[in-house]
């Protein structure tokens, strides 16, 4: 049988990725993240777009030399179409563009977020349709109904912030280094869940709110730095373990909602906050408590990178969706 090989480009943040995937087997997955942003607590769009056009090519070589895989082999060249920063989009987009018309190859526009919920095709065990994926990251909050691998259906999301900013917005009020995310992770670990309490959001349906969370961390750490300044240093491990469980509570109990009305038991975890370690145990515990089978991505999958954007690339190449030359990135694509 056919199987395709296809080099997969991913830059829709502060990751420059490249991989290549051959019949529906990841190859390679190199990813550079980008250290520029760190000294600004946060990503900066302009140096994001320079620092993609630096590492490209480079990215693409270790793609290609890991894989053991020459320009020649290649049979399509796919890309992050979106969503994402437009100019970070558009280097992955003008490169895969040009790299497929020099090659005479087609070229496939990926979706990013159907693609981190494809990124559960990658290794075994992967789930059955249909399952429910939590899709987590700096920019989405979602819960999706995945009835095939190209057909998905948003039930429900969040209304204002990702779940991802509201750790990396916590993080930053707490002074951890940027990426906040991870930082809190690591710190709640050592520290007590229960110690304070903070509201969980109350959205109707499968919705989602974090901004309520985000402001009572604010005038709780307000508050309490008033009559001690030494509040934060203190209690940063039962503070960072507070929120942590008041963010998983959140997801969870929408998670619980639209599992229990659609009668699914395969649920799925995806997206950078995916890497969270409090919500991995969580979703395990779940698991036997609502009889459910769980999916929780190899953290090498869960942040960006472009071997999801590969395991898409695989599925829409069979299908035969393939795009113009003319195709630009689009900052809100949606499924
Ligand atoms: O999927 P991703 O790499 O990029 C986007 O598409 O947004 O997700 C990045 C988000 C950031 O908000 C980052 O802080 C969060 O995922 N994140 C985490 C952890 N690792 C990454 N949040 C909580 N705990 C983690 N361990
Ligand atoms: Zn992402």
């Amino acid at each position: 049988m056919f199987e395709p090989t296809i080099l997969a480009i991913e830059s829709s943040c502060d990751d420059t990725s490249a991989a290549i995937i051959r019949g529906g087997k990841v190859l390679s997955n190199i990813v550079t993240t980008q250290a520029v942003h760190e000294q600004y607590g946060g990503v900066v769009p302009e140096l994001a777009s320079r620092a993609h056009q630096q590492n490209i090519i480079p990215v693409v070589h270790q793609a290609l030399r890991t894989a053991n895989v020459s320009k020649s082999d290649l049979n399509a060249v796919a890309f992050t179409r979106g969503p994402g920063l437009l100019g970070a989009l558009l280097v992955g987009c003008s490169f895969a563009k040009s790299f497929a018309l020099g090659l005479g190859i087609p070229l496939i526009e990926v979706n990013h977020m159907q693609a981190h919920i494809l990124a559960h095709f990658i290794d075994e065990p992967t789930p059955q349709f249909p399952f429910l994926c939590l899709t987590v990251s700096g920019g989405h909050t979602q819960i999706v109904l995945v009835k095939d691998h190209l057909d998905m259906e948003i039930i429900g999301q969040t209304t204002d912030d990702a779940v991802g900013e509201a750790f990396d917005k916590t993080a930053k009020m707490l002074g951890l280094p940027y990426p906040g995310g991870p930082m809190l992770d690591k710190t709640a670990a050592k520290g007590n869940p229960d110690a304070f309490q903070f509201p969980v959001g109350n959205m109707p349906e499968y919705n989602f709110s974090f901004s309520g969370i985000k402001t009572s961390v604010l005038y709780f750490l307000r508050d309490k730095t008033k009559d001690n300044p030494n509040f934060v240093e203190e209690n940063l491990e039962d503070i960072c373990a507070s929120v942590q469980k008041t963010l998983i509570k959140t997801l969870m109990k929408k998670l619980v909602l639209a599992a229990k009305d659609l009668g699914i038991k395969e649920v799925a975890i995806a997206g950078g906050v995916s890497a969270n370690s409090g919500l991995r145990q969580t979703l395990q515990e779940y698991a036997k408590k609502y009889n459910w089978n769980v999916y929780i991505p190899a953290f090498q999958y869960c942040t960006d990178n472009a071997g999801m954007i590969a395991m898409a690339a695989h599925f829409q190449y069979l299908k035969g969706d393939f795009s113009s030359q003319y195709v630009s990135p689009e900052p809100r694509l949606k499924f």
